[in-house]
């Protein structure tokens, strides 16, 4: 009962806040090449509370499953129009954007199956990391009305779908999930972001971590936290989010949690996300001077350490299906 009330004011809370408009469109690549670590459930809920929020947001759906279309309701069986069309066929992103149908302002780049093959067919083709940032640039300056945010959502890999992201992004979102072996792979992922800083995209810079699957029940999580926020203090948001039957379910309704059940720890969780990325970017959406290199204490190196602390040190089990939150 405690906790109806407690959620029920943070909701109201969260109606009456105001989410501010950046400068400019901020373009976020969220990625982590680990699999099953909350990308495209990051993505999706965030893009919906944004654009519940009144902030007009763009996901470019970059992994061949699909799911960020699943999750967003959009059509993507292999006849539509996708982002496989644009990156290899130079199809223009207008042609096949398409509305959200439950949530205004939210609008979806489909990805079919065809993406799949596109890693190889990308390779001998001209321009072949710039492809999605020059899609982008172009749909962005023909609107007659600004796109807020652009979130793509990046396959877990680190192959050339995941280049053309960072190539067309300032920023990059990194999901962290609150398990075992969470950091393991961040620094490769820190190295290959600062490769394509140096050769492709200088303003390129980690901006933004967000833990996910947090359990509060686990010492586990609390753990994985800590270092997190050890090693990456000002990237990584205060907000965390939780465990929650709820986020499982949505996509299976062709939803995001947001809209499939705005009361529940997950929807709550993630519009708290959301609002702090947008204070976060309210005067600027680049803050690229105190971005995470290798060579920063929070770098690479710190990285390699966290790897190594949170293999030997946080060795209790994961919580299991009784540390999850019903909602
Ligand atoms: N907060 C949460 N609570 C419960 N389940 C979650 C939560 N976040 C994500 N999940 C579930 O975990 C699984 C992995 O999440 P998701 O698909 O977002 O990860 P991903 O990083 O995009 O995966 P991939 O690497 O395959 O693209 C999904 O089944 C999703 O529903
Ligand atoms: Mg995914």
């Amino acid at each position: 009962m405690r906790a109806v009330v407690k959620e029920t004011r943070q909701k109201q809370e969260l109606d009456n806040r105001v989410f501010p408009r950046p400068d400019r469109t901020r373009i976020l690549t969220v990625a982590n090449q680990k699999g099953g670590v909350g990308k495209t459930t990051t993505t999706v809920n965030v893009a919906a509370a944004l654009a519940l929020a009144g902030l007009s947001v763009l996901v470019v759906d970059l992994d061949p499953q699909g799911n960020a279309s699943t999750a967003l309701g959009v059509p993507h069986h292999s006849d539509v129009t996708s982002i496989y069309d644009v990156l290899v066929d130079g199809t223009s992103l207008s042609e096949i954007i398409q509305p959200c149908p439950d949530v205004d302002g939210l609008f979806c780049a489909p990805a079919t199956i065809d993406l799949a093959g596109s890693e190889i067919e990308l390779v001998s083709l001209v321009a072949r990391e710039t492809r999605l940032r020059r899609a982008i640039t172009a749909y962005l300056a023909d609107r007659d009305e600004r796109i807020d945010y652009v979130l793509i959502d990046c396959p877990p890999s680190l192959g050339l779908l995941t280049v053309n992201a960072f190539v067309a992004a300032d920023e990059v979102f990194i999901p962290i999930q609150c398990e075992y072996y969470a950091l393991e792979g961040l620094s490769q992922l820190l190295k290959n972001i600062e490769m394509i800083r140096t050769h492709l995209n200088p303003t390129l810079h980690v901006s933004t971590i967000l833990l996910t699957m947090y359990d509060a029940r686990t010492r586990l999580s609390a753990q994985v936290a800590d270092e997190v926020r050890t090693h990456f203090g000002s990237e990584t948001l205060q907000s965390t989010v939780p465990r929650s039957v709820r986020v499982s379910e949505a996509p299976s309704h062709g939803q995001t949690v947001i809209t499939y059940d705005p009361m529940s720890t997950g929807a709550l969780a993630y519009r708290e996300a959301a609002a702090e990325l947008a204070d976060r970017g309210a005067s600027s959406g680049d803050t690229a001077a105190e971005s995470v290199s290798p060579e920063s204490g929070t770098g690479l190196g710190g990285a390699a350490q966290v790897d190594e602390t949170v293999h030997s040190g946080a060795s209790v089990p994961a919580g299991g299906p009784d540390g999850e939150d019903v909602r």
